[in-house]
């Protein structure tokens, strides 16, 4: 009977333990479906850090799809209601669509300028000449230290934000 009893009892063990594996490979399938694919959390959040972007010449950016602007500016430059400031320096941080009709402005000495109608924005992305009726867009961020997190809506942007309605 013991040995009946030993063998009842491994084939037993060895269901359960097939099962078990069975059920974690599952479980493990199902996260994977479930996360989002990396292209999708890339396309989602863009993490800059701006300790590293130089005064007076603006960097591109790409997020979901779009350019990204960021400006540091200089001294010299006019301090505007949408500098995200961060320590002692101010950023212009904006999409670099022209908000005519969504051409990339390009960066000539201190202005965007948009080669498709002429369009002029300032280097707090404010519109100065031309066609485009209004600043260039402002992208939802989050700012956490020194970086910011393209996709989040932060303080600071609301703040931005608020200020650009007014
Ligand atoms: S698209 Fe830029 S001025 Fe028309």
């Amino acid at each position: 009977m013991s040995k009946e009893t030993n063998r009842r009892d491994f084939i037993g063990y060895s269901f359960a333990a097939v099962a078990a594996v069975g059920g974690a490979a599952s479980l493990v399938g199902m996260k994977q479906a479930w996360d989002p694919l990396p292209s999708v959390l890339a396309g989602g959040f863009t993490e800059i850090d701006l300790s590293t972007v130089k005064a007076g010449t603006p960097e591109t950016f790409v997020w979901r799809g779009k350019p990204i602007f960021i400006l540091k500016k200089t001294a010299e430059m006019e301090n505007s209601t949408r500098d995200l400031k961060i320590g002692e320096d101010r950023f212009t941080v904006a999409i670099g669509l022209c908000t005519h009709l969504g051409c990339i402005p390009a960066w000539k000495k201190d202005t965007w300028k948009c080669a498709c109608h002429g369009g002029e924005f300032n280097a707090s992305g404010k519109q100065t000449f031309g066609p485009p009726p209004r600043p260039l867009d402002l992208p939802p961020f989050e700012v956490k230290g020194t970086t910011i997190v393209l996709g989040n809506e932060g303080p600071e942007y609301k703040d931005i934000a608020a200020a650009m309605m007014a």
